[in-house]
């Protein structure tokens, strides 16, 4: 207990003294980090002791092992023994028992070799332990390494007892049982939530009815947390209830966890209670805990099995011979092959075996699945909240062309980002629907764009009301999160929009973000998570209350006029709304999965209207030879997710804050290089939390979730924007000098930035290569710069001017030639993009002008119009500048004049800019210019922004 109550304080003031989000962002790092500490100061100890001077250093090993030892109450290893061990060790003064079992437990979590590896559990010189000797023999379970996990226990049985108990749950192990798992005890409702939330090693909690709700551990944010966010009321508290409401909490946190509940209440009553759904199973209190085991171990191996990949390693087994059209399956002519066996010696023989174009013995069709396919699929849909999922084998640019295949037909019109994705313009030539394109907010000073405010969006909306055309409107098109990192608040999006038209659908392309699941602080801004979060919200009376009073003041009908409807945050009829959200994630972008494995998530209560369209649609753009491999990895990549998915994310999340700490606090990095934060890349508009960036004074995950739950924009922390203007490269040089030089490879890169990502994959030794780096560059500036004097400094601020300063406007959509407008007097911009694409399929109706050739400014000045035929999209910054049918604007030659790339996809530098003839558009709707829609009706005025 005295233990415990210098851990308390030592958690206290790791909770509120740290300025940063240095709690749950950061605390695998700082646990291990710590333990290194420890082990630093207790060889220095034993050094001193062997060499005669036994007090030196005591003292330090005692505060450093105080400073461990708060965080250890909520993981199994190193566990309450060895940590018992180690404190009568230093108690006794034994300064190299201490040396050896620290360095022994710190390697051991560096390492994870305690989760196969049972000596580590072991403090080997400590005779007559009481430590059962089954746990030795069943955690190595004999031949093959058996996967290790562990299950939090939360009873409110005395903490004397704790150690009793949990050597009675590991009585229970047999060796049949082909996972092993370790209990972790605690006694609290907010222990229960710090273990949850700390210990990702966590995959199932049996929660004892009657438990207490506070720690003894003082943790002010999570208790504010408790009370603000879940109001948990603290004094009306009655442990006999809390149950249902902890494993609520729990759920809320990690969706993917199992969750127990023992009670002597009525369980029948319980497990039949819509509100106790969450819980996996009710027992009886008394009954035995043998049942508890198995179905902890059954949990777990629901989870664990890939139905298809199982199956695709079991066919790769079978001695099969194949008289089919697939050469490379097996393996053998490439094996045999003189030339190329050195591809078999590169992948290995297993790659072949599994080349298959088998749909039967077990191995499903993709286009029509009945067997493992399905399966896997309905294990994806439960891993990520979804109704249904579906497997695509080649990227989420054909997943969201399906859906556009599915969802839309010709006349349709969809709002969608300017700025997303070519895949849902081509998606959208494809089905026939019309783009009414909106404007992301800009950010010109890196040549880039934000995301779309929601008031752009609601305005589009609400001016095809006021024409009446709402109910032409079928969907809403926007990239969750942006490729630099603009989350959206996609609950707050979906309300308001369904308040205007409460049967929209909604496609949240989120081929970025599907890793954003495993994380509870960004999963309520996912397209699937929001739904769940409407969902819910609508069922309370609060939904229909809140309804009610903005009926009353606004009337039930919204008027499109009415500039409240555009200020005021809007609330949908909950008995009206439809909830439809259609979620694209490439899993190959964000997951372990092989390239080109993406799914299609659907959370859609109408989605009875569309199986047959998406059906057809799977068979318009799935392969009839998908990639089993790729299939494979899907399954394989649910299953790591569902299991370590919020530890490996949460990693991710502490890697990319230990770069942009990294990069702001290095006295030389900093001069040249830095990592935009939230401030950098949001407007501060469009964040009325007041959040400024992850590292600014007085950030700490509470507010970081304030943000979350309050800010239009969220940054995604992983997505780091570093400047590189201010170091004199514009972003693609400095790409290729990270490639080329120093084997770094970015994605994308801005005129005087690029994007780094950090992912499930990146270690912190990643983080110590980047910054090496940086300095080097660093260092060779300045090196420059001293060397070349006055002549090289003007130089280099020249160039940081130009890349910093001389940047060009973004153009915004200007509109389609009214050619391609039903009615071209409207003031909203959608058109027939489709006939406008197929229309330039014909040369002899198609003219080419060189961009810089006089002609277009002399048809920019007077006439007549210029339409362009093609998508024109540079790289960067990779949005459409022109889509076909479009009338190409003056501001959009001045970019594109102005612009510094190579790629620009769409546009032949020899030719010129394809134009449709005029004569080939057809009769035009005649209108006077002065009823002409203005340039970019429901776009926000440009401007530069400011984003501080
Ligand atoms: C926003 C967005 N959507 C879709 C895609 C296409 O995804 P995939 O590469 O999986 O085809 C990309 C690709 O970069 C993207 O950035």
């Amino acid at each position: 207990m005295r233990e415990k109550d210098s851990g308390a304080k030592a958690m206290a003031s790791s909770t509120t003294s740290s300025s940063n989000l240095d709690n749950f962002f950061t605390s695998s790092a700082a646990r291990l980090d710590g333990w290194r500490e420890l082990n630093a100061k207790a060889q220095t100890w034993a050094a001193g002791t062997r060499g005669g001077n036994p007090r030196a250093g005591r003292a330090e090993v005692e505060a450093a092992l105080a400073a461990v030892r708060p965080l250890e109450d909520f993981f199994a290893y190193p566990g309450a023994r060895l940590l018992k061990a180690l404190a009568d060790r230093v108690a006794d003064g034994d300064a190299v028992g201490v040396g050896r079992l620290v360095r022994r437990i710190s390697g051991a979590l560096l390492s994870g070799s305690y989760r196969y590896d049972s000596g580590q559990w072991e403090s080997s010189d400590d005779e007559g332990d009481t430590f059962p000797e089954r746990l030795a023999e069943t955690l190595s379970g004999g031949e093959s390494r058996r996967p290790y996990f562990e299950t939090l226990f939360v009873t409110p049985a005395p903490t004397a007892s704790f150690a009793k108990l949990a050597n009675e749950i590991r009585r229970l192990r047999r060796v049949e049982d082909a996972m092993v798992y370790e209990p972790v005890l605690v006694g609290n409702v907010e222990d229960a939530i710090l273990a949850t939330l700390l210990n990702g090693k966590i995959q199932a909690v049996v929660i004892f009815d009657g438990i207490p709700l506070p720690s003894q551990h003082d943790v002010p944010l999570l208790r504010d947390l408790l009370s603000t966010y879940v109001q948990l009321d603290m004094t009306n508290f009655a442990p006999r209830d809390v149950g249902v409401t902890l494993a609520q909490l729990v759920k809320r946190v990690r969706p993917e966890l199992d969750i127990y509940l023992m009670t002597d209440r009525q369980v029948e009553k319980l497990a039949g209670d819509p509100a106790a759904s969450m819980i996996r199973r009710v027992f009886y209190e008394v009954e035995e805990l043998m049942e508890v085991h198995l179905n902890v171990l059954e949990g777990i191996a629901d989870r664990y099995s890939t139905p298809h990949f199982d199956n695709l390693k079991k066919y790769a087994a079978r001695p099969i011979a194949t008289f089919h059209a697939l050469p490379i399956a097996r393996g053998k002519s490439i094996m045999k092959s003189n030339w190329i066996h050195d591809m078999g010696e590169f992948y290995g023989l297993n790659l072949f075996l599994a080349e298959t174009s088998a749909t039967t013995g077990g191995l499903d069709s993709m286009l029509e699945p009945t067997g493992t396919i399905k399966v896997a699929q309905e294990k994806f849909a439960r891993a990520v909240g979804a109704d249904h999922v579906f497997f695509v084998t080649n990227g989420t640019s054909t997943s969201n062309k399906m859906v556009y295949q599915a969802v839309t037909k010709p006349g349709d019109i969809v709002i969608a980002d300017r700025n997303c994705h070519k895949s849902h313009h081509y998606g959208m030539v494809l089905s026939g629907a019309q783009p009414l394109y909106v404007e992301a907010f800009p950010m010109t000073e890196y040549s880039m764009y934000g995301a779309v405010p929601l008031r752009t969006v609601k305005q589009a909306l609400l001016n095809l009301k006021a024409e009446g055309r709402l109910d032409r409107v079928k969907m809403v098109t926007l990239t969750n999160c942006t490729f630099d990192g603009h989350v959206y608040n996609t609950r707050r999006v979906m309300e308001e929009c369904l308040a205007i038209k409460p049967d929209l659908l909604f496609l949240w392309d989120e081929a970025w973000f599907g890793f954003a699941r495993w994380s509870p602080f960004l999963r309520p801004r996912t397209g699937i998570g929001a739904a769940t979060a409407l969902e819910e919200w609508r069922a309370t009376p609060a939904a229909l209350d809140a309804w009610k009073k903005q009926a009353a003041e606004l009337g039930e009908d919204l008027d499109p006029k009415d500039p409240r409807v555009l200020d005021r945050r809007l609330v949908p009829d909950p008995r009206k709304m439809r909830i439809r959200v259609y979620e694209t994630d490439s899993v190959h972008k964000s997951m372990s999965c092989l390239r080109q494995g993406s799914i299609v998530a659907v959370k859609d209560e109408d989605y009875d209207h569309h199986i047959s369209a998406f059906r057809e649609a799977v068979f318009i753009h799935a392969s009839t030879s998908p990639n089993a491999q790729i299939i494979a990895s899907l399954d394989v990549a649910r299953r790591q997710m569902e299991l370590e998915g919020y530890e490996l994310v949460m990693k991710a999340i502490e890697i990319a804050l230990a770069i942009r700490r990294a990069v702001s606090e290095h006295p030389i990095v900093s001069k040249y290089f830095r990592v935009l934060g939230a401030d950098g890349m949001v407007p501060a508009e469009f964040r009325p939390s007041g959040f400024q960036d992850f590292l600014a004074t007085g950030s700490n995950w509470l507010t970081a979730l304030k943000a979350v739950k309050d800010d239009e924009f969220f940054l995604d922390p992983t997505r780091m924007t570093l400047v590189c203007g201010s170091a004199g490269f514009d972003g693609t040089s400095f790409k290729g000098l990270l490639a080329s030089k120093y084997n770094i490879q970015l994605n994308k890169t801005s005129r005087n930035s690029v994007l780094l990502q950090s992912n499930i994959n990146n270690t912190r030794s990643d983080v110590a290569l980047l910054i090496k780096v940086l300095l080097e560059i660093s260092q060779s500036i300045e090196a420059g710069l001293a060397e070349g004097g006055d002549a090289a400094r003007t130089a280099f601020a020249a160039k940081v001017k130009s890349l910093m300063t001389d940047v060009p406007d973004l153009p915004n959509f200007s509109r389609f030639h009214d050619g391609y407008r039903e009615d071209p007097n409207s003031i909203t911009l959608e058109g027939d993009m489709r006939s406008a694409f197929f229309a330039a399929y014909e040369e002899d109706d198609c003219e080419y002008l060189p961009l810089m050739s006089p002609k277009i400014d002399e048809r920019l000045a007077n006439g007549p119009e210029m339409v362009s035929a093609n998508f024109v999209i540079p790289y960067p910054p990779g949005f459409p500048i022109m889509v076909p049918g479009q009338v190409i604007a003056a501001d959009t030659i001045g970019f594109m004049r102005k612009l510094d790339v190579k790629e620009i996809h769409g546009y032949n530098a020899t030719r010129g800019l394809k134009l449709i003839k005029l004569s080939a558009i057809g009769p035009q709707p005649s209108r006077p210019q002065a009823q002409r829609a203005p340039a970019s009706a429901s776009a926000p005025a440009k401007r530069k922004t400011t984003v501080k």
